[in-house]
Order: structure tokens, then sequence, then C-alpha cells
């Protein structure tokens, strides 16, 4: 049986959730509870979810584990138990999501990061994807509706997806470069397409809002605010687009004040100095714009601070630690959860200099070297974010 809180009984009882419904056991079969979950995305459904551990990264979690000895491999293994986002970054990788979805308990909730857009990172380079700008075609029906296919298929299964992390904050800073100017309307009409795709019962949708270091600034916040909700209105409002997620990948500061960039020269004109206060500013701006601002908070890699140089540096940066765990438990009026959405040993980008994909960023002074191609396995960074992860793993 699964363990339930009374608060959660009170809840089933007065039908504030409509999931897990039935009886209330063990899934007898692969894919979630015994019967169809319906989210409601009016309310926050990580209160009665707990952000499942996948085994996908608990594979190469235990990989990682059986290159370490004694108390670190230990600890190593503990990494595994903790709830993760997986990436389906590729219309291939897709294939990573069934197997995964085998054993998740009817109390869990499945995390996946839709993330192929054509003409993908176009600000960067280290995570350009495989479609080119103008695929539009391509993203709908090859990935958007694979995809769609597969959430229909687990009904009794719960996913928290979170859309195409960098795509339209990029639009609003970042459309000085030729790249993000082609992959505008196709970020646009991929994104508005998701949301209506994948707007199902057992789904709750968070779309990417960067983090208080980049959307945060004065000038970006109404912008921001208005290309997000322009795309969330575009696509008629879905009922199962809960909000925003916040700091994906990234390395900011919960609450820390003052910010960790409040001496910096300009600092002090963003008053987003952290997370928490970075939804404070942009999240009523979404409302007033008509989105629900409502957020996930990546904590994966922000055990520490201080290891960047500027705020915007991004790659792969020395002296992280992992983070807080998933919680509901965060004090915030905007903030449903924190959740890991980055997995934790997964480069983000490569530091060959001689790579296609190698980006300046991940050559600077605070980029942990060597790291390979973005998305594969680095294990002396993942010992590293054991060793300073806060709190203690
Ligand atoms: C980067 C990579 C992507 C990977 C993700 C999670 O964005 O480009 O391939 O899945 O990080 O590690």
């Amino acid at each position: 049986m699964v363990r339930i809180t009374s608060a959660t009984l009170v809840a089933f009882a007065a039908g504030a959730i409509g999931a897990p419904q039935g009886t209330i056991t063990r899934r007898q079969s692969p894919g979630g509870c015994d019967a169809a979950v319906k989210l409601d995305a009016s309310t926050n459904v990580w209160d009665n979810y707990k952000l499942h551990a996948n085994s996908y990264y608990r594979s190469e979690v235990e990989a990682a584990a059986a290159q370490m000895s004694g108390a670190a491999a230990e600890a190593a293994l503990r990494v595994a138990d903790i709830g993760t986002f997986l990436w389906a970054d590729t219309i291939a990788n897709i294939d990573r999501i069934e197997p995964a979805l085998q054993d998740v308990p009817c109390d869990e909730i499945f995390g996946l990061v839709v993330y192929d857009l054509p003409g993908r990172d176009c600000a960067a380079k280290a995570s350009n994807g495989e479609l080119p700008v103008g695929a539009i075609d391509r993203y709908k029906s090859e990935y958007i509706d694979a995809l769609a296919t597969l959430l229909k298929k687990y009904p009794n299964q719960a996913f928290a997806l979170v859309i195409e992390p960098d795509s339209l904050p990029n639009l609003v800073t970042n459309m000085d470069l030729q790249t993000c100017q082609d992959s505008a309307a196709g970020y646009r009409e991929g994104v508005a397409y998701a949301f209506e795709k994948l707007n199902l019962p057992n789904v709750v949708m968070y779309v990417d809002a960067g983090h208080g270091g980049w959307l945060g600034w004065p000038d970006n916040l109404q912008p921001g605010a208005q290309e997000l909700a322009n795309v969330y209105k575009a696509a008629g409002s879905p009922s199962q687009v809960r909000g925003i997620a916040i700091n994906v990948s990234g390395w900011n500061q919960w609450d820390m004040v003052p910010g960790e960039f409040a001496n910096d020269p300009d600092g002090q004109w963003n008053k987003a100095e952290n997370e928490k206060k970075y939804l404070e500013l942009f999240s009523p701006l979404l409302e007033q714009n008509g989105m629900p601002g409502n957020a996930i908070v990546d904590t994966g890699r922000n055990g520490q601070s201080g290891g960047r140089l500027e705020w915007g540096d991004w790659c792969n940066v020395v002296d992280a630690g992992f983070g807080a765990r998933p919680t509901s438990d965060v004090n915030s009026q905007w903030a449903d959860a924190f959740v890991w959405v980055k997995p934790g040993g997964e480069s983000d980008g490569t530091s060959d200099s001689s790579a296609v994909r190698y980006d300046s960023f991940c050559g600077r002074p605070d980029a942990f070297k060597p790291s390979p191609e973005a998305g594969t396995w680095n294990q002396a960074y993942f010992e590293m974010l054991i060793e300073n992860a806060n709190p203690a793993i």
C-alpha cells in the first residue's frame, strides 16, 4: 500500500484533487495508478505527488557509483533515489521514456523535459538541436505528436512537463542574433503546439522562463511576460499549463540576500537578486498578461554560490554542488516546488574548443574542464556535485 497522509485523505474526501482515483493501491499494471489520473492545474499538484526518481538517471548514477568507493560511492547511490526529470532531447530519445514508466508508484509524478525545437539553443552552440530552422512540421509530427501518443498511452500516470528550456527567453533578449531571428517563428509556433497537443488530463505543464539573471532585469520583465503569455494565449490558454519553470540547468540561489551578484557593477539594477524575488517580480506580470504565474524551481545544482564569475555564465560551473531536494515545502506565494530538472552529472557543453558544438562559455575560467558534449556524463563533475552538495547527500 502507498502511504498517504491525512491531509491527502482530506483532499480526496473534498474532491480537491482528482488523482489518484479509485482504490488507493500501488499500481497493479505498468503505468502509475489503477485508474485514470486527472490533474487539477489550478492547484499545486506537488502537494500530492512526489517527483519520481527515474530509472534512466538511476542507471547513469549507478554506473558512476561503480567507479567510486567507500562513503562517496554510498552517497552517489543515494542520488539515484532523488527525483529528477528525464530529457526527451531528440526524437530518438523519446524511446528512453517508456522503459522508465514501468516502476512509478501511484503517488509519484514523472518529470519530463520537452526539448527539441527547430533551431534549438539559438543564442549558444552547446545544445544546438537535431532539427534545423524551418523543420516545424517534423517537430509537430515526429516529436510532439509522438510524445502526445505516449502520454495518452499511460493515462494512469501523472506527468509534469518542462516545456523547451531557453527558447522563449531567447526571443526576449537575443533577437540581435540572426540565429534567434531565424528561430523565432518556429519557437512560438512549436511551443503553442506543444501546449495544445500535450494538454492532457494526466499532464501539468510549466514553460521555461529563464532565471532572475536573465528575464529579471527591468527592461526584460514586461517583454518576457508578454512573450510567454502571448504564446500561451495563442494556444487557447490550455487548462493544464500551470505556469513557468525557472533556473532550469541554472545556478541561482533561491532566497539569498543580498543576492549573489549584488556587488557586481550593474547587479544593483536587477531587483531579481534571487529566484524567489524573480518570481515576485515576474509572476504578477504574467498574470496581468493573462497567464498563470505558478512556478517550479530547479535546485539540482545550486547548493553552492560563488562559482560563477558572471551572472550569465551557464556552462559546467566550477565548485557547484547538488542543491535542495525536490519538495513542495517552499514557503512562497508563487513556487509550487523545488525540483531537479538538470540531471546532475550530465554536461552542459564540451570544453573541446575544436568541437563543432564548442561554445566559448564552456571555455571560461569558471567552466569545469575537461567536459564532454552536452548531455553526456561527466564523472568528475558528478563527484564534485556530491562533495559540494548542500544539504549534504
Ligand atoms: C543539455 C543537452 C541535452 C541534455 C540536457 C540534460 O541541454 O543539450 O542533450 O539532455 O542538457 O542534460
